[in-house]
């Protein structure tokens, strides 16, 4: 299997059938979970395999394993959802499925692949992400990358035992070309 993006750490590629073996789960992990619209219904191998079908055949849908340089290891999916072909736009979302490798910027590190890829390969204008205003990890690693808080949704998910608000975080192809264009100066 060719790798379809190379990091430095870790690559992505098309996720292959025997992976929902190891992928299905992540959705049935509450730690995982926790800031997730997830969890309430159990994932199943079959409902995974429905999924991976679906997949293969959107095309306003990119969904990529993440998987680990050192050991080949599969540790996580990031996907471009929702593309809008007309408006060029598109929302981004992330999953490091393997807790124990949360906090060594591998999400960040992905980010920035998949934010490459949706402006210089699929020429989109525009990325978004959205996540509950308590997912200090997942609003840091977007905003690490450039995504500024276009806006807020009072109350929109249930977590716990309360309603939270949800972050909405947007970034332009304009922006992440003067950015990167300053990365380069200094
Ligand atoms: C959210 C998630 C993707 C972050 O992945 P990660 O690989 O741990 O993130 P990174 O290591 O790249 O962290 C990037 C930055 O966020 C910070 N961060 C990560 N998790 C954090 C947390 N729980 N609280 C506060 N800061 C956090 C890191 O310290 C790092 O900051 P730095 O740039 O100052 O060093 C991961 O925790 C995850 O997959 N969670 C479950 C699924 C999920 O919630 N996805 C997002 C749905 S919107």
């Amino acid at each position: 299997m060719s790798n379809f993006i190379e990091g430095k750490r870790v690559y992505l590629r098309p996720f292959e059938e025997e992976d929902i073996i190891t992928w299905f789960d992540w959705f049935n992990d509450p730690e995982v979970t926790l800031y997730m619209n997830k969890g309430v219904f159990p994932n199943t191998k079959q409902l995974q395999e429905e999924y991976f079908k679906k997949l293969l055949t959107s095309k306003n849908d990119v969904q990529l394993a993440i998987v680990l340089k050192e050991n080949d290891t599969l540790i996580g999916a990031v996907g471009i959802h929702k593309i809008d072909w007309i408006h060029r736009n598109s929302g981004i979302s992330i999953m490091i499925g393997d807790k124990t490798l949360w906090g060594k910027g591998l999400a960040e590190e992905t980010i920035a692949f998949i934010v490459r890829h949706a402006f210089t390969k699929m020429n989109l204008h525009k990325v978004t992400a959205g996540m509950m205003a308590e997912n200090y990890g997942s609003r840091k690693c977007f905003e690490d990358n450039g995504f500024v808080l276009e806006g807020m949704q009072k109350e929109q998910f249930f977590y716990k035992d309360r309603y939270v608000d949800v972050y909405l975080l947007g970034l332009t192809r304009k922006k992440w070309e003067e950015d990167n264009r300053r990365r380069q100066k200094y």
